[in-house]
């Protein structure tokens, strides 16, 4: 009874919070105050890691700094044979993971209007990636070597942690894959030493509403298709 009705108040906003988040593919050009900024990433710092080690090193990009980044990236991005992530590429999807796949392709390309065979319109979509999708800031979780799988999902915790925390505070974002393909110039640009691994980018900002890949939704599998009971 007592846990109830003292936790009542703050299970509805964290079950609102987690469903609030999702991907932003279209931001406006206006700016999150730093000090909000440094409010979320203070709150991220609350994610758990294995022995409390805390491996994540965060560089946040924004302003003139960011565009030339932008710049930078998405003159790579036409360079696909350039492309050294610091992680070993994923194998092809397969399976029901290829559907889901699939599926969040064509939510998203249905969302912007863009057909399955228009190869300009796609690759057009891809580099939106590169250009941070307009968001004026963008995060980037390296973690020095020799860290390994185990660190990197501390740095998973800490990404969702953050993303959670943005949108706590009406700041939407994206997780992006893509904006750790070209590591060595995400490095030299943010002076950062080479014995930091690249793990992923996160744009983040105000979302621009009018943006139609925004309206994409995906859906989650039920948990009978993820979890197992024992006992
Ligand atoms: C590690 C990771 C990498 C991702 N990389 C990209 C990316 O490069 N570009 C992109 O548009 N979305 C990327 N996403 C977003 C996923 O497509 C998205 O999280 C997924 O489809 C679920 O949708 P939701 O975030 O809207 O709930 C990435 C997400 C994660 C967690």
């Amino acid at each position: 009874m007592l846990v109830e009705s003292a936790a009542a108040p703050s299970r509805h906003h964290f079950d609102a919070v987690l469903h609030e988040r999702r991907s932003v593919r279209g931001f406006l050009a206006r700016e999150v105050q730093r000090a909000q900024i440094e409010e979320v990433l203070r709150l991220a710092q609350q994610a758990p890691s294995n022995c409390n080690v805390q491996p994540w090193v965060v560089h946040v990009v924004s302003g003139e700094s960011g565009r030339a980044l932008r710049t930078k990236l998405v003159e790579a991005a036409h360079f696909p044979e350039r492309m050294n992530p610091d992680l070993p590429p994923t194998d092809k999807y397969r399976d029901v993971y290829r559907e889901r796949q699939f599926d969040a392709a064509h939510q998203l390309y249905g969302a912007m209007g863009v057909a399955r065979n228009d190869r300009q319109a796609r690759f057009d979509a891809y580099l939106r990636n590169f250009e941070f999708f307009g968001a004026p800031h963008a995060a980037f979780i390296f973690m020095p070597k020799p860290f390994g799988t185990f660190q990197a999902m501390d740095c998973g915790m800490y990404a969702q942690s953050l993303m959670l925390a943005l949108t706590s505070r009406g700041i939407a974002s994206c997780a992006q894959g893509a904006l750790i393909l070209y590591p060595d110039i995400v490095r030299e640009h943010l002076q950062v030493d080479a014995e930091q691994q690249l793990l992923l980018g996160i744009s983040f900002g105000y979302e621009d509403p009018h943006v139609k890949a925004n309206a994409a939704r995906v859906g989650r599998a039920e948990i009978d298709s993820a979890v197992r009971f024992h006992g």
